[in-house]
């Protein structure tokens, strides 16, 4: 484990490298405690670097270094200097061109931090994004390190049959001892932390896809031995992929082969090595026993990201890790348009803007805040976050909404045409969209290089005698850490002014601001915008498809707000309106339950429930996702500080009862209504109706019989979706009853031997809102089917309960924290990446009430105060502190 030694990378610090590695060769001879590694690399030394200069490669881990030849002449100690994270040679050939080998010995078996080449379930596999190939074999482990790579793998037959890397398969025969050998050869240069091995005993199913130039690829999907018909579902989203790349980005698959490896044990969803991405399990196995619809789409979404990588990430790498946002921002944008395109794309729209409020904003407006493109780091694996990932994609898709889809793909081809092969910045990204477009980015750019989600303001007024509409809108950013003064952003909102009749009105002339094609550029900190031409005060609808991943505060009435929750012709805007008055409500219920009061709703919110689950007009899973009532966090964030988490929940319940009351009749009838008819398909239509029919349910099991009827909807499920939408209402809504008591059971039984059913089941009990849950948290862990060695059986529990359950997690005696602390702890000495993700749990301390902020504070405090912190955790805690 590298403890951490205070040291902070930084973007100005970029230099080129001294040498390069045009060649890499690698043999591999594996055993689980003994495996040798032995690299031949050509290197070259760049054009005007003096023959003195020391080759300097990077090295991490346990690894032991047995041999050295330079040209192949044996180097003795004397002539280089190995410490464990680093090799120096100081006295190389004049030559611009030699060879350097290198012999490594490495225990896989022992390497219990996923990074660098380990075991899952038996199988050898590696992962170095970012900076695991250094764990394999001294190296220049950057990503402006472009190299061709030879593998050469060889195992016992009997333990390992199938042998994988990148590329394209070679050659392939026996050896003595039952062992036997593969040779892979990759024609791309790319970068180390592409590189991957998986060797094993698999099962698979194959595929074939012909690209739009008539190349015909051979597809593979490796899974454990019985698992094969999971993986279908992840073939079919593979090669639609790959169909809507062609179409849409012109991007052909370049390779002959194409595999995928589900692994067991793995710290993140996937990651996209070159011709041979390797997955988490969960974002590959799925069938109608087993996965939700959620998941369907998450196998979908990520299948394609690691694909979609090949050209955006592969082909185009980034040229240092500060770039990371140039391949995950633009990929995620990619994935996320693919979905669109095969879902519903307002229902896309929506869950996007929600995980990004989730996820990304309080990452921006809390202590762990930093720019999408990041100017200094002490621990890269700790800006995989979702500034860099979902705030990137966002980026992108406001570079579209100023440039037009047209002038945008315009942009992008020729960025795939000026700097394939090569590794690349965001500053080159945005040159491409300024030369097709001949337009300005510098102001835009802020976005890429400011940390801090601006917020907007907007006033209004009419004079009906002039005609004239006028918006005031002011923009600020605020403070975010080591950046307190801010400059002022360029802001595309789009917008509508909406009549009574619900259509746009159409304005003669706009003055005050640049606007085009229904956005508003707020360039200047203040704009007053005059519409001419408006003969009725319009409801303003603002922001519309979240054009930037901004908060907005507009003075409106609570009349516009029904007006555009009911009219509004931009479905996002619309479900937007719903979900601000349910908003307003649930904050003026948390101080009112603070006051001591009952909260009362109005009849108008709790009827317009009712209207917008009957409205034919509306699919049923933008319904859903209207009526799902903002989560116990987004409510926390809204309110600002002083956040008391039980008086939210309390709220929030109240709001949901009346709700529930209010529509029963009409929610009965639908609920009937939309039960499944016919065979089960995860596709969005059907996925929609589920969807609405468990949502309607989960204001149902809040009546009287809502127990009985929930444990129906549990018995009578005939797919994964119903059943654990059912189990999560009894199980949190009537926890301890004998209905939940049963199907918690009940699933159990079912599901013992499967563990990623396994982790719902954990999932659901790790969020039951409520003191008591620290205690069955804690008691789970002794649970059989519980490992805190599996990074997924972590995330179902600890993860949940830590970032997904307010009232428990956030329990005034702060024992929430203890459980926490003790975990972070434990799993930190195995997987420090996976502990300091765990940490981040507490980035919000500082808008919780003072008791609870005390307990957070003590519980940061414990574990920055702990020995020989990773480097991983301790950056984490430090900026969490600070
Ligand atoms: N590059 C992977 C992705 O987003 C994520 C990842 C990062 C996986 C680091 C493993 C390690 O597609
Ligand atoms: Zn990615």
């Amino acid at each position: 484990m590298r403890t951490d030694i205070g040291q902070v990378f930084k973007l100005e610090d970029y230099r080129p490298s001294d040498y390069f590695i045009p060649e890499t060769k690698l043999t591999f001879r594996l055993s689980p405690e003994k495996t040798m590694v032995v690299a031949l690399l050509t290197l070259e030394r760049r054009d005007g670097v003096d023959v003195s200069a020391p080759l300097v490669l990077a090295g991490d881990g346990p690894m032991r270094l047995v041999r050295v030849e330079v040209d192949g002449k044996a180097l003795s100690p004397e002539d280089y200097e190995a410490t464990p994270d680093s090799l120096t040679l100081a006295k190389l050939p004049a030559a611009r061109r030699f060879t350097l080998l290198m012999e490594t010995q490495l225990a896989p078996s022992q390497n219990e931090t996923l990074m660098g080449l380990y075991r899952s379930s038996g199988v050898y596999c590696t992962q170095c994004e970012a900076e695991g190939f250094r764990r394999i074999v001294y190296f220049l482990d950057r990503p402006d390190i472009l190299s061709v790579y030879t593998v050469r793998i060889e195992a016992l037959k009997s333990e390992a049959p199938l042998l994988l890397s990148n590329g394209n398969p070679v050659e392939s025969g026996k050896l003595e001892g039952g062992r036997h050998y593969a040779v892979w050869h990759d024609p791309f240069p790319k970068p180390s932390y592409l590189f991957a091995l998986v060797a094993g005993d698999l099962g698979r199913i194959t595929d074939s896809f012909t690209t739009m130039s008539g190349k015909k690829v051979d597809l593979g999907i490796y899974v454990e031995h019985g698992k094969e018909k999971l993986a279908h579902y992840a073939m079919d989203a593979l090669k639609r992929s790959m169909k809507w790349d062609e179409e849409t980005f012109g991007c052909e698959y370049d390779l002959d082969v194409f595999n995928i490896v589900a692994v067991s044990d793995f710290n993140m969803g996937a990651m996209e090595n070159k011709g041979l991405n390797i997955f988490n399990d969960k974002y590959v196995l799925a069938d109608r026993e087993t996965a939700t619809d959620a998941d369907f789409a998450n196998i979908e979404a990520i299948i394609a990201h690691e694909y979609f990588h090949n050209w955006t990430g592969n082909r185009i790498t980034c040229r240092d890790w500060f770039q990371l946002c140039l391949k995950e921002g633009l990929t995620v944008f990619r994935d996320h348009e693919f979905s669109a395109d095969q879902r519903s794309r307002p229902v896309k729209r929506i869950a996007e803007v929600r995980t990004l409020r989730a996820h990304q904003f309080p990452e921006d407006q809390g202590p762990l805040a930093h720019p999408v493109r990041p100017r200094r780091y002490r621990e890269i694996n700790n800006f995989y976050t979702a500034t860099v990932y979902e705030k990137g994609s966002e980026v992108v898709r406001m570079i579209r909404t100023i440039l037009g889809a047209e002038t945008f793909r315009q942009g992008m081809d020729l960025y795939f045409l000026r700097h394939d092969g090569e590794a690349a910045t965001i500053e080159d990204f945005i040159r491409v969209f300024e030369d097709v477009s001949g337009r300005d980015l510098s102001q835009f750019a802020l976005w890429y290089h400011q940390a801090g989600t601006p917020n907007v303001t907007v006033g209004s007024s009419h004079n009906p005698a002039t005609q004239e509409f006028t918006l005031e809108i002011e923009q600020s950013v605020p403070p975010t850490p080591s950046e307190s003064r801010k400059r002022l952003m360029h802001i595309p909102l789009a917008f509508g002014l909406v009549g009574r009749n619900g259509k746009d009105l159409v304005y003669s002339n706009a003055e005050g601001a640049s606007v085009e094609n229904g956005v508003i550029h707020i360039r200047k900190r203040r704009h007053t915008v005059r519409f001419s031409g408006i003969t009725e005060r319009p409801a303003i609808s603002l922001n519309r498809g979240f054009s930037a991943p901004l908060t907005l505060a507009v003075e409106q009435s609570a009349d516009d707000k029904f007006f555009l929750a009911g009219n509004d012709s931009d479905e996002f805007s619309r479900w937007q309106a719903f979900n601000t008055l349910l908003t307003d409500a649930l904050i003026d219920a948390f101080r009112q339950i603070l006051g001591g009061k009952k909260p009362i709703f109005v009849a108008r919110l709790t009827s317009l429930a009712g209207k917008i689950a009957g409205d034919e007009t509306l699919e049923p899973a933008y319904r859903a996702l209207a009526l799902m009532l903002p989560s116990e966090a987004d409510i926390a964030r809204d309110i600002g500080k002083n956040i008391d988490p039980d008086a939210i929940f309390a709220g929030r319940e109240a709001l949901a009862v009346a709700i529930a009351k209010e529509n029963q009749a009409v929610f009965t009838h639908l609920y009937e209504t939309l039960q499944d008819r016919g065979e089960f398909s995860p596709n969005a239509k059907d996925a929609g109706r589920r969807a609405l029919r468990n949502m309607l349910l989960d204001y149902l099991c809040l009546l009287p019989g809502g127990a009985k009827l929930t444990l129906r909807h549990f018995h009578d499920a005939t797919n994964m979706t119903d059943r654990a939408a059912a189990l999560t209402m009894l199980a949190h809504r009537h926890h301890g009853s004998p209905e939940a008591i049963e199907a918690l059971g009940a699933f159990e039984t079912r599901y013992a031997s499967d563990p990623l059913v396994m982790d719902k089941w954990f999932q659901i009990q790790a969020s039951v809102p409520g003191p008591q849950t620290v205690e069955s948290v804690r008691a789970l862990t002794s649970h059989p089917a519980f490992s805190m060695t599996n990074p997924n059986r972590l995330r179902s529990l600890v993860g949940t309960f830590s970032a997904a359950n307010q009232t428990g997690f956030h329990r005034p005696d702060g024992e929430g924290y203890r459980l926490f602390v003790e975990t972070v702890l434990d799993v930190e000495k195995r997987n420090p990446q996976m502990a300091s993700r765990l940490a981040t749990a507490l980035r919000s301390w500082r808008s919780l009430e003072p008791v609870r902020q005390a307990k957070a504070r003590e519980a940061l405090l414990a574990m920055a105060n702990t020995e020989n912190l990773s480097a991983d955790l301790r950056d984490i805690i430090e900026r969490t502190l600070a």
